[in-house]
């Protein structure tokens, strides 16, 4: 039976009481936190850097995944994981050596993984999947909370299963942008495990509601 991940992104959560929020989120049965960090280079918007990281910490137990929308992407990394992330997924565009920021990830003690925008051809993982922990398909553009899921993403889902599969190795399937209870179990039936969902959880009063009516969905 496979065992289903939700990850709120905070990027949709409020900053001015943030700590209050992680806590919230994770009482309401979030199993990660999504943390997305954009350079205003890479992605056009500004977000959250390390020093956030290390502020919510210690107000939740539960993995801190950390999505990197940023270029360069080495540098950063060693700081993330002393701020206390449990996974770091970055865009294969965005570096320059991908076997080495992935080994970078892992000898820093964090998961590592791949992050697949839209139009990002697979076959970046082909000769790394002994170094991936995390597979992450974007079902938006990255940049923005808020937009709508395209729906050619679950065929990629569907890709990055077989290739799971195939490997025999334990890869986490992550998916981000536009999800919601109505859409949640197309892509679990595509292949995904762990699914990404900002808006869909902070912009609703009651996170519990929303995460149970996500978990009602990929039990049926
Ligand atoms: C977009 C981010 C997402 C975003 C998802 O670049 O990577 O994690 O917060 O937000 P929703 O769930 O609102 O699409
Ligand atoms: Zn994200």
């Amino acid at each position: 039976m496979t065992t289903y991940r939700i990850a709120p992104s905070i990027l949709s959560a409020d900053f001015a009481r943030l700590g209050e929020e992680v806590r919230n989120v994770v009482a309401a049965g979030a199993d990660i936190i999504h943390f997305d960090v954009m350079d205003n280079h890479y992605v056009p918007n500004l977000t959250i850097g390390p020093l956030v990281c290390q502020a919510i910490r210690p107000h939740v137990q539960v993995p801190i995944d950390v999505h990197l929308m940023v270029k360069p992407v080495d540098r950063i990394i060693p700081d993330f994981a002393k701020a206390g992330a449990d996974i770091i997924t970055f865009h294969p565009e965005a570096s320059e050596h991908i076997d080495r920021t992935l080994q970078l990830i892992r000898d820093n003690g964090c998961k590592a993984g791949l992050v697949f925008n839209p139009a990002t051809p697979m076959h970046y993982l082909e000769h790394v999947m002994d170094k991936i922990d995390m597979i992450l398909i974007m079902s938006v553009n990255p940049g923005f909370g808020g937009q709508s899921f395209i729906p050619e993403a679950l065929k990629k889902i569907a890709i990055a299963r077989r290739m799971i599969d195939e490997s025999g190795r334990d890869i986490m399937l992550e998916v981000d942008g536009g999800i919601k209870a109505e859409n949640i179990a197309a892509a679990a039936a595509a292949g995904a495990d762990t699914f990404v969902a900002g808006s869909a959880i902070f912009g609703k009063p009651d996170y519990k509601a929303v995460i149970d009516a996500m978990r009602v969905e990929l039990a049926t």
